[in-house]
């Protein structure tokens, strides 16, 4: 089996981010959600892996390199505009041959694994397997409705009315009978094709079409609020371990991962935590939930359910809370002692101040 991940695409709705970096690449626990779906693709014992990029290719290929690092080989291939998730399987064709492959959306997160629904594809081979989970309101995802036995009778893409509560989540199982559906449908009115109307094409041909479900944590990491509740969920998993210094007048209470080279000094960190390599945090209180990731500057700042991203830094904040900080983004009193705020904010960029 091959696999095949999707990571191009434009991310507009993680907005400021998606300025400077594919959403695929924000950090969860300080580790790319790219990762988490290259390690679960890992545990399935595929190590043939190709990842679709967009315009982000450099940032992707920087962070994932040629895989060995995970144990897998990655190959790149480049699409030009996201025109579609069934877009991608035939532009991996000659990539995928006539193997049978998983496609795995780079932006999904499923932290309890899909080795026990890879297993139970390659013991039955049906054309197409897919990954579907309970959610609350389905209308902003692929939906389908299935018979008693789990066989896929329909799929709709976003619908308005959906017919089921089951989401697909971002993982398909598929033998190369998909490639003939793929050359077979058109693009979508949002003129994209659709990888649901690729499956719906194979229902309608009466090939073998399952759904499992996946009853673990879910979600995929379109917006902030999303990542944030990711990473709440991911720190409650973290095993503690402290390989940075701790100064005798700081207090650590519960799981907290300080990581080599950090320091920190005068502060209280409530876990679960993470505090990146050669992080520097001064007379703060940190936590609980929040990682911050490796190069960054805290001082004097109170801060709790949060993500700092690498290199940033935070002086003399009493009270962040369910925040977002960009890379290299700098927070702080004004360097003239001016007594009102100033803000270089760029695009929407959405900065919520204590009334
Ligand atoms: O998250 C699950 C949902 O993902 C499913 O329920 C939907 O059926 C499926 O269509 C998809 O919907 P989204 O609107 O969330 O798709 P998005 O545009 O976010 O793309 C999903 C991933 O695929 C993302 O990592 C970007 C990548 N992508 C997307 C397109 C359209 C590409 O690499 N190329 C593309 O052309």
């Amino acid at each position: 089996m091959k696999a095949l991940v999707l990571s191009g695409g434009s991310g507009t709705r993680l907005r400021p981010f998606s300025y400077s970096m594919p959403k695929q690449l924000i950090p969860v626990t300080n580790k790319p959600v790219l990762e988490y779906a290259l390690e679960n693709i890992r545990d399935l014992g595929v190590t043939e892996i190709a990842v679709i990029v967009g315009d982000w290719a450099p940032q992707i290929s920087e962070a994932l390199g040629d895989g060995s690092r995970f144990g897998v080989r990655i190959t790149y291939l480049r699409q030009d505009r996201p025109l579609g998730l069934a877009h991608c399987v035939a532009l991996a064709r000659p990539f995928l041959g006539e193997d049978d492959f998983v496609m795995y959306l780079g932006d999904n997160m499923l932290p309890t694994g899909i080795t026990d629904i890879g297993a139970e594809f390659r013991g039955s081979r049906p054309a197409a397997q897919l990954v579907v989970h309970k959610v609350a309101d389905p209308r902003a995802f692929g939906v389908a409705e299935l018979d008693a036995d789990g066989r896929v009778v329909a799929l709709e893409e976003k619908p308005e009315h959906p017919r089921s509560d089951l989401a697909l989540i971002g993982v398909y199982f598929f033998t190369s009978a998909i490639h003939e559906a793929v050359a077979a449908i058109a693009p979508s009115a949002r003129g994209e094709l659709e990888i649901t109307d690729a499956i719906q094409w194979l229902v309608g041909q009466g090939a073998r079409v399952r759904a499992s479900e996946y009853t673990g944590y879910w979600k995929d990491t379109g917006q902030a609020d999303d990542v944030l509740d990711c990473n709440r969920r991911m720190l409650a998993e973290i095993t503690p371990r402290v390989a940075g210094d701790v100064d005798a007048n700081s207090e650590i209470i519960g799981p907290v991962v300080i990581e080599e080279g950090a320091r920190v000094v005068r502060s209280r960190i409530v876990g679960p935590v993470i505090i990146g390599a050669d992080t520097v945090i001064e007379d703060c209180h940190i936590g609980p939930d929040v990682s911050i990731d490796r190069d960054c500057v805290l001082r004097s700042t109170r801060l709790a359910d949060s993500i700092v991203m690498r290199e940033a830094s935070i002086i003399r904040v009493p009270g962040l809370h369910g925040s977002l900080i960009g890379r290299c983004a700098s927070i702080g009193p004004s360097d003239h002692g001016a007594s009102h705020s100033r803000l270089v904010v760029g695009d929407h960029t959405r900065v919520e101040v204590a009334a």
